[in-house]
């Protein structure tokens, strides 16, 4: 979950890096720290963001190969000395490393019995040491990284340099990513895209077991055995400008803001008005198959597991098969039963949580037919399963996911739609759903509109230490990706509960101090809303409702009125006034909106 980037070239490194790396620092910001080779190797690092490190970089920090780093804790606290580069102890060797090494404690008693000391508590230092050894009896750096990751058990993407090999790199991938980027006699290396698209769109994926050799001139990849491997560059669909916060003050005002475009970008060439269908050919599916699934079972971690939920009730609604969504990170443990009559759909954003991706191999271990919804083309998971839909949102920076959020809820109306019209959703019904979705992005513009009166409603409500979400059926992954934004950039508390339960055990916790967020869509369940608006008031507890008209009686201290679609699609509809409310508590407490503390955008650890 940490950021590498990498040059070789005829440029300075270091502005290079440094850039790359305030790209990547979504992955993971609390230290950061840059080497470069220039008659040794010269390091800077420090704990804080990349704009500390940056004052502590001399201007005369020259050398045309370089490597970087910024880091999200894993093993030991966020300091100077365990920031990365990691250094052999004769400062040879210079390595960054995002993945956890899970025999590192093994692997440095080894080292310590052989005399070398640490200077840090990170299991990344014992690749230096390792590496610096192989070096000493090896020829190229290639084959003493491939040598030493040989020992290695866990997760990597490395980079490493060698002062006494100037014009290299050796990068290697097992588990965290590594994109190589192509330019004009230079070259690049970095975790994501993010990093390199200001200076070339032609990339190429590692797989997991490859290592590359990046010089100037050009690359060559290999396997594990040492084997060479083929690659074939790919152009990558953004550029810098897709990634700058375009005038708005945060990355996720801007994200949420763009989302009329974003879900317009999902559904783009996918409904057919004829046969009011929707075409989905990265399914790699005939209609066939697509009638024979008995069973779809949604996988995903944090907000892409609540966007499943919606997809879940949204394919039991209209295509009337059984199916339901379960965190990625319990799945892959509970040693599931893997059924050739369901679908598996696993839902990422980045493409690379961890979880997600262990599931999905654990799947196809077992011969489960996967698909994804994913959001990075030519991501690990995107080149796991067997077909997807992608979701075509653009890059999402801000750590807090919103337009992926509702590009994925888009993407499963559009599934189900494709689902339910090769069974028994009637052509009316396909016809609803398809103008249902086609009013959505000017839906979302208006609801856009009450961003002011949404602010004061946050600036009210930010001050209580604990806030509880509430929604019924289709409300309730509403309510929990509500409390989800809220707490993780506002660290306000939250709770959600479907609104059913509410009095089974937490009403308790009802009381002036203790506002409600309830979610109260205009559907067939109004009536049970409404009741359960009244049973909190009763409380002493105040209401914030969000839902589609005022309620006839005082049953709300405070309402939110959005635009009506068809009931299947309002929870697209109902997340987006959430996800105002989260942002300007964020900003009215005055929090780091897009980089909230202990999170980062990728887990690519477990
Ligand atoms: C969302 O706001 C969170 N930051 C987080 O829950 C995220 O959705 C989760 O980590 C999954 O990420 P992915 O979609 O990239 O797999």
């Amino acid at each position: 979950m940490c950021g590498i980037v990498a040059y070789v070239g005829p440029k300075d490194a270091a502005p290079i890096l440094l850039e790359g790396m305030q790209r990547l620092e979504y992955r993971g910001y609390d230290s950061a720290g840059i080497v470069v080779s220039n008659k040794g190797l010269k390091v800077r690092k420090c704990k804080g963001r990349v704009a500390d490190l940056a004052k502590v970089v001399p201007a005369r920090f020259k050398g045309g190969l370089g490597i970087g780093h910024t880091r999200w804790a894993t093993h030991g606290v966020p300091s100077d000395e365990n920031a990365h580069p990691h250094l052999s102890a004769d400062q040879r060797i210079a390595v960054v490393h995002n993945g956890i090494i899970e025999n590192a404690g093994e692997l440095r008693a080894k080292l310590i019995a052989d005399g070398v000391e640490f200077a840090s508590e990170t299991d990344t230092e014992v690749l230096a040491h390792m590496i610096a050894h192989a070096a000493d009896e090896n020829d190229t750096l290639e084959e003493a990284v491939r040598k030493t990751l040989k020992s290695v058990v866990g997760t990597y993407g490395i980079a490493v340099i060698d002062a006494e090999r100037p014009g290299e790199v050796v990068v290697a991938r097992n588990g965290s990513p590594i994109v190589l980027g192509i330019g004009e006699k230079e070259m690049f290396a970095a975790s994501d895209v993010a990093a390199l698209v200001r200076y070339t769109r032609q990339v190429v994926h590692l797989e997991d077991g490859e290592l590359a050799v990046l010089k100037a001139d050009g690359f060559h990849t290999f396997a594990s055995d040492a084997r060479e491997t083929a690659k074939e560059p790919l152009t990558v669909d953004w550029d810098a400008g897709h990634y700058d916060t375009g005038g708005y003050e945060h990355y996720l005002l801007k994200e949420i803001s763009e989302q009329p475009e974003t879900i317009t970008r999902t559904m783009s060439g996918r409904l057919d008005e004829r046969f009011h269908v929707a075409h989905l050919g990265g399914l790699n599916m005939d209609a066939r198959e697509t009638r024979g699934f008995r069973r779809v079972k949604i996988i995903g971690c944090g907000s892409a597991y609540y966007s499943g939920q919606i997809g879940a009730q949204l394919i039991e609604e209209l295509a009337r098969i059984p199916s339901d969504a379960e965190p990625a990170s319990e799945f892959r443990y509970r040693n599931p039963v893997v059924d050739p009559d369901t679908l598996y759909v696993a839902i990422s954003q980045s493409g690379e949580t961890y979880d997600t991706l262990a599931a999905v191999q654990e799947l196809k271990r077992k011969g489960g037919r996967v698909i994804g919804i994913v959001n990075a083309v030519g991501s690990a998971i995107a080149r796991e399963v067997d077909g997807g839909i992608y979701l075509h949102a653009g890059p999402e920076v801000s750590v807090a996911s919103t337009k992926a959020f509702s590009s994925t809820a888009v993407a499963f109306a559009l599934l189900a739609l494709h689902l339910g019209r090769v069974r028994d959703l009637s052509p009316a019904d396909g016809r609803r759903i398809v103008e249902g979705l086609r009013r959505l992005p000017g839906q979302i513009e208006e609801i856009l509109t009450q961003s002011d009166k949404i602010a004061e409603l946050a600036q009210k409500y930010a001050t209580h230490a604990s806030m509880m979400f509430v929604g019924r059926v289709r409300g309730y992954p509403v309510a929990r990706e509500g409390a989800q934004k809220l707490k993780e950039i506002s660290y306000v508390h939250a709770e959600a509960y479907p609104a059913s339960e509410l009095k089974h055990g937490p009403l308790a916790l009802i009381g002036p101090d203790m506002p409600t967020v309830a979610i109260v869509p205009d559907d067939e369940l109004l009536d049970k809303n409404l009741t359960t608006l009244g049973e909190i008031r009763a409380r002493g507890g105040r209401v914030l409702m969000v839902g589609h008209r005022e309620p006839e009686a005082k049953l709300a201290d405070d309402v939110i009125v959005i635009p009506k679609n068809e009931i299947e699609l309002d929870p697209i509809l109902l997340t987006i006034p959430l996800q105002l409310l989260a942002y300007h508590a964020a900003v009215a407490l005055d929090r780091d909106v897009d980089k909230p503390r202990n999170l980062a955008k990728s887990v690519t650890v477990e």
